[in-house]
């Protein structure tokens, strides 16, 4: 059986790819290291936990002795890394994190494949999970990002990410290790944590607090069901050609303030209010400093060479997540809370 290392599993998008590849890659043993920080939740994976081709390790991805020694004892054959620190308004205020887990624990995680795969480079995959953001920010309508636009970062999140994408491309290019790189734009879905637009504004609306939109609310994001994320992270594992870039993307385009007044809609649905009553919560604030105007993938290429491409239209994805966020409440509320961090005490110790 070969061994898979998914970093981040515990994650949004990490826990989705970790349960595809434990349900469907029986020929992997998957093994789920993750530091558990404020994102990483294992109550995104108590359905798979007991499987017998998975394995969670708590570790840092930062300590580059741990991480060695990691590899030394696994000898893992191929990486998934995902770990990351992933909100922009969090690397506004704490840039340095940021540099810490995104470029140094991915330094850390390809100097350790590298030493571990030396004598069959070839037989081994390093695959970097990234963001759309690296392309920087989309002013001309006509304009899409495709994986020959130059990378022009403007948050401090997506300067460290396109610091990490560098790197896995140097790995390739100086010690021919096998890598493969995909750059996609903003997830929703089940399990994201309340801090990104979506599940915060769907708390929000639940709990009647105001819903802040950055700015007009005329910034412009495509969006993307976590699932079928993760499907095409499965399909580029297995079919993408190593020191290849794939974008994937889910041709969803909407201005921020269309997709909170969309997602009323469907609340005020759910939760039987009169329409227009959720609309009501919705509060202009100051702007994110630096706000990327807009963010538009062509995901061609993939849907092309590899054959994948969306599944779920975008009204539906979002009634499927409102659907999981209003079954889940205790899931919301631990988070909330921050009581998930004490679900798992004497297991694992968090941060
Ligand atoms: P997330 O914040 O939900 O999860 C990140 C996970 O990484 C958490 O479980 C956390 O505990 C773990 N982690 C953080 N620092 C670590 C460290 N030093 N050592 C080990 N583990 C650590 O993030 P997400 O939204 O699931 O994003 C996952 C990846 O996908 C990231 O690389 C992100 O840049 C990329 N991405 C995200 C989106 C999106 O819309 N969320 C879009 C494109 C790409
Ligand atoms: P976010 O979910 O943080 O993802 P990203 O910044 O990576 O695109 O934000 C999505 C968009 O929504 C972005 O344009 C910022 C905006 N936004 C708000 O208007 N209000 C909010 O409370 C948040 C979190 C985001």
């Amino acid at each position: 059986m070969k061994k898979i290392l998914i970093t981040g599993g515990a994650g949004f998008i990490g826990s989705h790819v970790v349960r595809l590849f434990v349900n469907r890659h029986s020929d992997y043993h998957v093994f789920n290291l993750d530091k558990l920080t404020y994102a990483g939740n294992l109550a995104n994976l108590t359905d798979i936990e007991q499987a017998p081709n998975y394995t969670f390790l708590k570790g840092d991805i930062v300590d580059a002795a741990f991480v060695d020694g990691l590899f030394a004892e696994h000898r893992f054959d191929d990486v998934i890394h995902l770990a990351a620190e992933s909100h922009v308004d969090r690397s506004i205020t704490d840039p340095l994190s940021f540099v810490y887990t995104n470029v140094v624990g991915t330094a850390n995680l390809l100097n350790a494949a590298r030493r571990t795969w030396q004598d069959d480079l070839p037989n081994h995959l390093f695959y970097h999970i990234s963001t759309d953001e690296v392309y920087g920010s989309l002013h001309n309508p006509e304009e899409f990002f495709t994986e020959e636009t130059p990378y022009d970062p403007q948050s401090p999140y997506s300067a460290s990410k396109a610091g990490s994408d560098h790197l896995v491309r140097a790995y390739y290019n100086t010690y021919k290790m096998p890598v493969v790189i995909t750059n996609c734009s903003n997830n929703y879905g089940p399990n994201q944590f309340p801090e990104k637009l979506i599940p915060l504004c769907i708390h929000n609306i639940a709990h009647n607090k105001p819903l802040p939109i950055y700015g007009k609310g005329e910034n412009v994001r495509d969006w993307l069901y976590v699932v079928d994320h993760a499907r095409a992270i499965d399909v580029v594992f297995h079919q993408g050609k190593p020191g290849e870039t794939y974008n994937i993307g889910g041709f969803n385009e909407w201005r921020n303030i269309d997709l909170v007044r969309l997602l009323c809609r469907i609340m005020d649905r759910k939760l039987g209010r009169p329409e227009g009553e959720s609309e009501k919560l919705i509060t202009y604030v100051t702007d994110r400093a630096g706000h990327d105007l807009r963010y538009a993938i062509d995901a061609k290429k993939i849907m092309h060479e590899l054959g994948w491409k969306p599944s779920l239209q975008f009204e539906e994805g979002l009634e499927k997540t409102v659907d999981w966020y209003l079954s889940n409440t205790e899931w919301l509320t631990n988070v909330t809370s921050g009581a998930y961090k004490h679900y798992y005490q004497g297991q694992y110790e968090s941060r």
